[in-house]
C-alpha cells in the first residue's frame, strides 16, 4: 500500500477498505507516517466525508491504538456518559449521583477543558483535595466499592487521538463530522462502558453551531457505537444559552450541588434528570426512559443522590464538608454585579463570548498546559424569553482583580440582545436519537 494512493482515492471520493484505514492510523501513529501526509488525508476527508463502514473502521483502528480498559469486573451493565462540550454544562456532576444512586455503576473517564467549554476534570478539582489521578487497580476498587468513580484519561488511551486531534486542530480540519466521531467514539468504547449516552449540543455555545450538524454527528456516533458492538444513544440539545446560571470551575460545582438538594436552575435539573434516566433505561433497571426518569427523580428527593455525590468526592480526597459549607471553596477576590441598561425581552445570548469571557478571567485554557484558576467566572442569569429592565442585575462576576472584573463587565454587556415583543425560547431537548 502507498500512502499516496490512498489519499488520492479519498480525494477523489472513493470509500477506503477497513485495512487501508487501519494502515494509515498504525503508520502515523508508529511515526512512519509524516503529518504532511496525514494532513492530506484529513482534507481529503473533510471534503468528501466518510460511509458508516470507513466511520466505524476509523474508530476501531483508533481504539487499538492504545490501552483499554476492562470493566468487566464490576457487576451490572456499566453507561457512561459524553457531552460534545458547552458553556456552564455541569451535567456529569448531576447526572452521575443520580444514576449511581438508583444502582448503575459509574466508572468514568473524562478530559479537561479547552477553548470556550469547561471540562468536568477542572471543575472536580475546584473541590479542596479532590484528585482525579487515581491507579487502575483503585479506580476499578472505588468502582466497586461505592459505585461511582471519575479519573482522567491514562495517557496511554486512544494515542491515535492525541496525535490526531493536535493535527487537525493545527490544519484546519476539526469541523468533519466522521473524524470527530472517530475521536469522540473511540475514547468512550477504549474506556469500555457497555452502553453510551451522548449529549450532542447545537447552537451559538456549542462545537455544532446547528441543528442539522448536530443531527448528523449524533447519527454518526450512535451508528458507529451499535456497530462496534456496544449500545448509543444520543439527545440532541440546545446551546443557545449557558446551562443553568454558573460559568467557572467552583461557581459550577457550587450550583450542580445545588441541583442535588432540588434546588438547581430548571434547565440544568430538566436535562440532567432526562439524561440520568435514558442511563437508568439503558443499564437495564428500567423498562424506558420515562420510568428511569421517575427513578431519578425519587433518587433527588430522598437525598440519595446527594449522599452519593458526598460519598464519591470524600473517596477522592475531597473535603465533603463543602456539600454544606461553600465557604470551603477559594473565593474570587472580587465579586461585581453587572446591572441591565435597556429595557426588553431576551431575545439572544451570545453564548459563546460568555465562555470566552469566563476564560479570560482565568476559568478555561487555551492551551492544555495553561493554569486553572478555580475561583473566577460569572453566574449570567437572564434566560432567553426575560423581561429585563433597567438596573436589573444580569450578572455577577468573580475575578482576580478590578482590572479583570472591568474588563469582563464591557464585554458582558455586548453579549444580551433584546426585542420589543415577548420572546418564546425554543424547547432545550429537541430530539433522542
Ligand atoms: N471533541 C473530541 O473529543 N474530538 C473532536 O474531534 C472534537 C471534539
Amino acid at each position: 500500500m502507498r500512502v499516496y494512493d490512498l489519499i488520492w482515492k479519498k480525494r477523489q471520493g472513493q470509500a477506503l477498505t477497513a485495512d487501508e484505514i487501519r494502515y494509515l492510523i498504525d503508520g502515523y501513529v508508529r511515526g512512519d507516517i509524516p503529518d504532511y501526509q496525514m494532513s492530506a488525508w484529513c482534507m481529503a476527508v473533510f471534503f468528501q466525508g466518510m460511509n458508516f463502514e470507513e466511520a466505524t473502521a476509523l474508530t476501531l483502528a483508533m481504539v487499538e491504538s492504545g490501552d483499554t480498559v476492562d470493566l468487566s469486573s464490576i457487576p451490572g451493565i456499566k453507561v457512561d456518559k459524553h457531552s460534545t462540550g458547552g458553556v456552564g454544562d455541569k451535567t456529569s456532576l448531576v447526572v452521575l449521583p443520580l444514576v449511581a444512586a438508583c444502582g448503575v455503576p459509574v466508572a468514568k473517564m473524562s478530559g479537561r477543558g479547552l477553548g470556550h467549554t469547561g471540562g468536568t476534570l477542572d471543575k472536580l478539582e475546584s473541590i479542596p483535595g479532590f484528585s482525579v489521578t487515581l491507579s487502575r487497580e483503585q479506580f476499578l476498587k472505588q468502582a466497586a466499592e461505592i459505585g461511582i468513580v471519575l479519573a482522567g484519561q491514562t495517557a496511554n488511551l486512544v494515542p491515535a487521538d492525541k496525535k490526531l486531534y493536535a493535527l487537525r486542530d493545527l490544519t484546519a480540519t476539526i469541523e468533519s463530522i466522521p473524524l470527530i466521531a472517530g475521536s469522540i467514539v473511540s475514547k468512550k468504547l477504549a474506556s469500555g462502558a457497555d452502553a453510551v449516552v451522548l449529549d450532542v449540543k447545537y447552537g451559538d455555545g456549542a462545537f455544532m453551531k446547528n441543528i442539522e450538524d448536530a443531527r448528523r454527528l449524533a447519527e454518526t456516533m450512535v451508528e458507529i457505537g451499535n456497530r462496534a458492538g456496544r449500545r448509543f444513544r444520543a439527545l440532541l440539545t440546545s446551546m443557545e444559552q449557558p446551562l443553568g446560571y454558573a460559568v467557572g470551575n467552583s461557581l459550577e460545582v457550587v450550583e450542580a450541588v445545588e441541583t442535588l438538594k432540588g434546588n438547581g436552575p430548571s434547565d440544568l435539573t430538566e436535562i440532567s434528570l432526562k439524561l440520568a434516566g435514558l442511563m437508568v433505561a439503558m443499564a437495564g433497571l428500567a423498562d424506558d426512559p420515562e420510568t428511569g426518569e421517575t427513578m431519578v427523580r425519587q433518587a433527588l428527593s430522598n437525598g440519595n443522590a446527594l449522599t452519593k455525590f458526598t460519598q464519591w468526592v470524600a473517596a477522592q480526597g475531597g473535603n465533603p464538608k463543602i456539600v454544606r459549607d461553600y465557604s470551603l471553596f477559594a473565593q474570587a477576590r472580587v465579586v461585581r454585579p453587572v446591572t441591565a441598561e435597556d429595557e426588553g425581552w431576551v431575545e439572544r445570548i451570545d453564548c459563546r463570548e460568555l465562555g470566552l469571557i469566563a476564560m479570560g478571567l482565568g476559568a478555561g485554557r487555551n492551551r492544555l498546559e495553561d493554569r486553572i484558576h478555580p475561583e473566577v467566572g460569572v453566574r449570567f442569569f437572564p434566560k432567553i424569553g426575560t423581561y429585563l429592565k433597567p438596573g436589573d442585575v444580569v450578572a455577577e462576576i468573580h475575578a482576580r482583580s478590578e482590572a479583570d472584573a472591568a474588563i469582563a463587565k464591557k464585554r458582558l454587556k455586548t453579549c444580551i440582545h433584546l426585542a420589543a415583543q415577548p420572546v418564546r425560547p425554543e424547547p432545550l431537548i429537541k430530539e433522542m436519537i
